[in-house]
């Protein structure tokens, strides 16, 4: 059974900071990979993953061996959406964040179906890899789609979306960059909507103040939302810009 609590490091002293483990946004359930999955691991990888280390900040110049604005998605699920806003987009660079293999092996998959060239991935935590290794206004755009609502109350505090994550964006987009989140858990629309208002130094609502955003054209209908439509939940956009 998975423990909510953070977990202690005993080979951290007693009273050191990182003796505990932050609490995590997502919980690991590996699945199977299926044999075109596993293929694209062994094949595919090496040319559009990116193995992770904490001592490494990225250069993206040199990972997209161009200049062009990136984008990063954090938790792209299965792919599909970020591959196709990828294929429409290609004046700019695409970096998706995910922790979940099979999701990261679909998405190699489509780079493949699609030709895609500006579009690379990265298996671990978006909050750490954010907050070590993403340089200070480096990001053109940050989405983060249909993140897991944690509805039980005890679950909040691993709800991604919170004032912590809210600093590292401010950090790492640049000035006249965007967030944008969407959501089909109201309860959740509701504190990402408080959490960004009352972060009016760094960020600015583009649908004006306390206000939700028109769904923009530009987001694919994820699987996530097909899922939230099926039951009746309204989805909520939240578009702001980096002051
Ligand atoms: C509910 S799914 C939504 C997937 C996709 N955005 C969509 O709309 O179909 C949330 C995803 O976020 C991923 N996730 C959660 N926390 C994460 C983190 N800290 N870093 C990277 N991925 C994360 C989960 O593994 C999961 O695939």
């Amino acid at each position: 059974m998975q423990s909510d609590e953070p977990t202690v490091n005993p080979s951290q002293p007693p009273h050191s900071p990182s003796r505990l483990r932050a609490i995590r946004s997502f919980v690991l359930r590996e699945g199977r990979l299926t044999s075109a999955q596993e293929r694209a691991f062994a094949e595919l990888w090496p040319r559009f993953g990116l193995d992770w280390r904490a001592d490494q900040q990225l250069d993206f110049a040199d990972l997209f061996d161009n200049a062009r604005p990136v984008v990063l998605e954090i938790g792209f699920g299965n792919g599909e959406s970020l591959a196709q806003m990828a294929a429409q987009d290609p004046e700019r660079n695409w970096l998706g964040i995910e922790v979940h293999r099979p999701g990261v092996g679909h998405l190699l998959l489509e780079i493949e179906r699609l030709g895609l060239t500006n579009l690379r991935v990265i298996r671990h935590d978006a909050v750490e890899v954010l907050t070590h290794s993403i340089p200070a206004s480096s990001l053109d755009a940050v989405q983060l789609f249909f993140p897991d609502p944690w509805p039980k109350r005890k679950h909040h505090k691993r709800r991604i979306l919170s004032p912590e994550l809210v600093g590292l964006l401010s950090r790492t987009i640049r000035p006249g960059g965007i967030f944008h989140a969407a959501t089909d858990w109201e309860p959740y629309a509701e504190q990402m909507l408080e959490i960004l208002e009352s972060a009016r130094e760094t960020f600015v609502n583009t649908a004006g103040p306390g206000h939700y955003a028109p769904r923009p054209e530009s987001r694919p209908l994820t699987k996530f939302e097909q899922r939230g439509e099926r039951l009746g939940h309204p989805v909520h956009d939240l578009v702001y810009r980096r002051l």
